[in-house]
């Protein structure tokens, strides 16, 4: 399997009934040879107007949190759970998620990251156990195989509750000294790559 390939077959999916109702796909954004990878829940209003993930103001933010460690979208890759807006930005079904989660599998193969960020309590249940909860479980490193995963808070949950920051904050950091520790090409000039 090829990027390219992926992406054309991604871009004709209709394995689920989300591709009715959906103006764009939203395959993903960033570097392919990224060692960091962000994994989301699900494009919003913004995201399925504009085909990209993270545009709208979670992402704003999401690009605020990425600042703070010194990161831009340049250095990392960022997709979702799902790749069709839910209508009314309801939760993914489970059955829409089975449906689409083997292109996500597909870009972390080819990706090969290091490290994985599940971003809020979708990805979390889906990425690293079924029973995950973000409130108690944010900010813990487990190993997969060669890659480290951790869940923060969805950057949406930070707009809803400012309270959430503080505990992000130490994640963020937790999160740029593992990437010091296993990946710090991430923060290399990319002329040095
Ligand atoms: N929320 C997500 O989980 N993903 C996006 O792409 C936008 C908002």
């Amino acid at each position: 399997m090829t990027w390219e390939k992926l992406y054309e077959d991604n871009m004709r999916c209709r394995k689920c009934s989300l591709c009715e109702t959906r103006t764009n796909l939203v395959f993903g954004v960033g570097n392919t040879s990224a060692k960091v990878m962000f994994i989301g829940e699900g494009p919003g209003q913004q995201e399925d107007l504009q085909g990209v993930p993270f545009v709208g103001a979670a992402g704003k933010l999401l690009d605020d949190m990425l600042s703070i460690i010194d990161l831009d979208r340049t250095q990392v890759y960022i997709a979702n759970i799902v790749k069709c807006r839910p209508p009314g930005n309801r939760d993914p079904l489970a059955v829409e998620q089975d449906a689409c989660i083997d292109w996500l599998r597909q870009q972390v193969k080819l990706i090969n990251p290091r490290i994985i960020v599940c971003l809020g309590r979708i990805a979390a249940k889906r990425l690293l156990d079924s029973d995950f909860a973000i409130t108690r479980q944010h900010g813990i490193w487990f190993e997969r195989g060669n890659v480290h995963m951790m869940a923060m808070y969805h950057p949406a949950a930070l707009l809803r509750d400012d309270t959430k920051k503080p505990d992000t904050f130490f994640d963020l950091k937790s999160l740029q000294k593992k990437i010091l520790e296993v990946c710090p090409e991430t923060y290399a000039p990319l002329d040095n790559i």
